[in-house]
């Protein structure tokens, strides 16, 4: 059935009053795929999510200390990593790497931050609940900074103590807390946190949770820019002539993104990510330690100090219902892992959470033919497409890289 002019024009304006012309001649989109490709524009994105788990999420002045601590490099163990290092502003806030490379090397690829503020999970494998908790991980891991929250609390203490204070109240005396101390250090760094009372354990946890407050108060500005495909959408949405907007291979493999690709099964609305968690058979790395994902992701965020339940959250319990009704998850989440936006794809190989796949098109060849899982059971099914169908659903993803390729915020 193609689609009737009133309830195009319904779905377009949310009212029967608008009008809608006749639009690219040759797209003849059915009702169902009108509805889906009008859902994936960007002017279909609701306003950012409240963190009610951080207070200052909305305060430019965190922010702005978010941004100065976002591309600090004396917060690591050997003063040249910062979270900048890896989530280059001109790069899509990503390095173009397999395997990310901090102080070591990581296991996993660096993803992209735009738009990750509505995630409700953050990393590969979803084992945060929020930016602010996700911003600690990577400042203590042994391969990224190398650094531990006492080390960090007295950088904070020397270099942004009115700035934080500003924001958080004066800083707590870290007079007796020793240069390096954390809960998840190894030999004297655990030894020494061991050996702190209890108040000056949460005096440097609480500096600690806020570094990740400021930082995901800058994250939250970092937002997906407009594509030819949103051109596109919001001309389709219109009634406006779509002709030229995008050429005829990139709305044959818009058809097929929305139809027999089933894409939209896992990469829908604006972001092109249902921010969910899915096991696609993509293949493990040899010589990496095994990498459950997603089944391993549930216990980690439950257990986590920060998660939004707990201590350093800024959250009522009642705010926090994506984590008081999350299930352990068993073995129907091996090797899940959530999708990343597809909003710039084209422009950040090599893909996967371990850059398994080189290119763009081997990435539809994974699609097109479904390889069984090395864990776990691959949610996919052969699509069977031709290679003109592939080299069309190629052209579309091109189509969603930003006009404007200006680093931001
Ligand atoms: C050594 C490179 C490196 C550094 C430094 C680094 N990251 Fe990452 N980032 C990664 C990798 C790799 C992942 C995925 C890791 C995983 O899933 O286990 C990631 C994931 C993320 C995500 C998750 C996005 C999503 O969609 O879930 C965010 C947000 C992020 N990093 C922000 C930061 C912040 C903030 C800092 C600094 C405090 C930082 N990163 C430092 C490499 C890095
Ligand atoms: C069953 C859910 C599901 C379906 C269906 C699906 N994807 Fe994915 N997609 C994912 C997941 C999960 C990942 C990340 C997997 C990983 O890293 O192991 C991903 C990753 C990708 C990536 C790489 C992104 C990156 O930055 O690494 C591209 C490109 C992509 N998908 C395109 C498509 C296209 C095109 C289709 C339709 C032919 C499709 N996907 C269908 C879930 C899905």
């Amino acid at each position: 059935m193609r689609a009737s002019t009133l309830l195009l024009a319904a779905l377009i304006a949310g009212s029967a009053t608008a009008t809608y012309r006749a639009i690219s001649p040759k797209t003849n989109w059915t009702d169902e795929e009108a509805r889906l490709v009008l859902s994936l524009g960007l002017s279909k994105l609701p306003p950012l999510p409240a963190d009610p788990s951080n207070a200052v999420a909305d305060d430019p002045r965190a922010a702005e200390l978010g941004k100065a601590l976002f591309f600090d490099t004396r917060f690591s163990a050997n003063g040249k990593v910062a979270c900048g290092t890896c989530h280059l502003p001109d790069r899509q806030f990503q390095d173009d790497l397999a395997r990310a490379k901090g102080v070591g090397v990581t296991a996993r690829r660096t993803m992209p931050i735009a738009g990750t503020a509505y995630s409700p999970w953050l990393f590969w494998d979803g084992r945060k609940d929020s930016q602010w908790a996700q911003a600690l991980g990577p400042l203590e891991s042994a391969v990224e900074h190398g650094t531990d929250r006492a080390f960090i609390a007295h950088l904070i203490e020397t270099h942004y103590a009115d700035q934080y204070a500003a924001l958080f109240g004066p800083l707590p005396s870290l007079a007796d807390v020793p240069n390096h101390a954390s809960p998840t250090g190894l030999g004297p760094v655990l030894d020494d946190w061991m050996a702190l009372d209890d108040t000056r354990r949460d005096a440097v946890n609480r500096v600690f949770a806020n570094v990740g407050k400021a930082i995901a108060a800058f994250e939250r500005t970092i937002t997906p820019r407009p594509s030819r495909f949103d051109a596109y959408v919001d001309a389709l949405a219109a009634g406006k002539d779509t002709v030229g907007l995008l050429s005829l291979q990139e709305e044959e493999g818009l058809r097929i993104f929305v139809g027999k690709g089933e894409c939209t099964k896992c990469h829908n609305g604006p972001l092109l990510t249902d921010n969910f968690f899915h096991n696609t058979g993509v293949a493990a790395v040899p010589g990496l330690p095994e990498d459950q994902g997603r089944s391993l992701g549930t216990d980690q965020v439950l257990a986590d100090p920060f998660n939004c339940l707990g201590p350093y959250s800024d959250a009522d319990p009642g705010d926090c219902a994506e984590l008081k009704y999350l299930a352990k998850a068993g073995h129907e989440m091996t090797r899940a892992y959530k999708p990343p936006s597809l909003r710039g794809v084209a422009g950040r190989p090599p893909y996967m959470h371990a850059g398994q796949i080189a290119t763009l098109g081997d990435v539809l060849v994974h699609y097109n033919t479904a390889p069984a899982a090395p864990d776990g059971h691959s949610e996919l099914e052969p699509l069977n497409l031709t290679s003109t169908e592939l080299a069309s659903l190629e052209a579309f993803l091109v189509s969603l890289d930003p006009i404007s390729t200006e680093a931001q915020p």
